[in-house]
């Protein structure tokens, strides 16, 4: 027991040596003369020894501890010292802290929320993961409509096969929604993500934000939508900005137009941003079919309404310039630091 207690005290004055800061020395105590540590589990098994024995190495137990303690306490001293010494300039200037900022796309999306609240449009969130009944069925795109093709998307297993459910598709699901929580007259936006399993390209990528807007009411007509969609992109463009509008399919609305844009990037000239059309496909609108306002328990011989749909992401290339929709969602600090 005797050279037990020698060997240690020479091991841990021989560590204690080469300690250099706090945080060693800490270690160094815990590991020996902690609750678990070498030394004070050789103390503990002093129990088991001769009384005549135990007086013996007690003793010079006892006076190791305390010559070690000792030391620790010089070591200690010592470190802090060091630091006491070390000269802090407070003129240098400080490390600079990064600082984020929004997203271009949600910056857009504020700034249509904001434009839209101010024309009495109430905005609304819905949910990413939806019911294919919003989705599809309460839009009138039943099971066996082709336009679902178009939306080949993200389903998801739902094992009690009592409902299943969707990565949403587009934003139209909110329309029937906000009918049911709401009624008539409406008007409300409602923005977000959307995702389709999509051959991704310059101007196509898999996850991407739309913005949905739709008008209930009396008499609301088409030359309502074309105004509103004017009041949106002059108020986005903030300058003239040359756009088509011809007709377009989609099964919720009837009749049913789409709105292109001259491609900024080309000046209508055509290249990979705008599949080399010289116009990218922006907005998916018409009149909100009878069965969709039927289906939100609103009366379609009373009322009417229109509704579009935007692509955000497009939007923010068109607005700002950006000739590939994948750097949007590439988490890339270069591109995003422009902003
Ligand atoms: C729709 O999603 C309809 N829900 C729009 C609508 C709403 C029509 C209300 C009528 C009434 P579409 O699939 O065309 O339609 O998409 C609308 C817009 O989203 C497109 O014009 C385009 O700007 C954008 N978009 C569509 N697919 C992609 C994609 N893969 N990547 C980026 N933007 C896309």
């Amino acid at each position: 027991m005797k050279n037990k207690l020698e060997k240690l005290k020479k091991e841990i004055l021989n560590n204690l040596e080469k300690v250099q800061n706090d945080s060693a020395l800490r270690d160094l105590d815990i590991k020996y003369l902690g609750r678990k540590g070498k030394f004070t589990e050789i103390l503990r098994g002093i129990s088991k020894l001769s009384i005549e024995e135990k007086k013996k190495i007690g003793k010079l137990a006892n006076e190791i501890k305390n010559e070690l303690q000792l030391e620790f306490s010089k070591i200690k001293n010592k470190i802090s010292n060091k630091n006491d010494n070390i000269f802090i300039d407070p003129t240098l200037p400080g490390k600079k802290i990064d600082q984020g900022h929004l997203h271009p796309i949600t910056q857009i999306q504020n700034d249509l929320e904001y434009l839209f609240s101010s024309m009495g449009f109430m905005v609304l969130e819905g949910p990413e993961l939806e019911s294919e009944y919003y989705n599809f069925e309460a839009l009138n795109i039943p099971e066996y409509q082709p336009a679902r093709d178009m939306h080949d998307t993200f389903y998801i297993d739902d094992k009690d096969k009592k409902n299943d459910m969707v990565m949403r598709t587009h934003t139209s699901p909110m329309q029937v929604r906000a009918m049911l929580k709401y009624g008539a007259p409406l008007k409300c936006i409602i923005s977000g993500r959307t995702f389709r399993c999509e051959a991704i390209d310059a101007c196509h990528e898999h996850t991407f934000d739309q913005i949905e807007g739709f008008m209930i009411g009396e008499d609301i007509s088409m030359s309502n939508l074309i105004a509103i969609i004017k009041e949106m992109m002059s108020g986005i463009f903030e300058r003239d900005i040359k756009i088509r509008v011809r007709p377009g399919y989609f099964p919720f609305v009837e009749p049913g137009i789409e709105i292109d844009v001259s491609c900024v990037i080309c000046n209508g000239k055509g290249c990979p941003s705008c599949k080399h059309s010289g116009w990218l496909e922006m907005i998916g609108a018409g009149m909100i079919h009878p069965n969709v306002l039927n289906a939100g328990n609103i009366d379609s011989e009373k009322y009417s309404g229109f509704a579009f749909g935007v692509g955000l992401t497009r939007l923010a290339m068109m607005k700002y310039g950006i000739d590939d929709i994948r750097l949007f969602n590439s988490g890339d600090l270069k591109f995003l630091n422009q902003f």
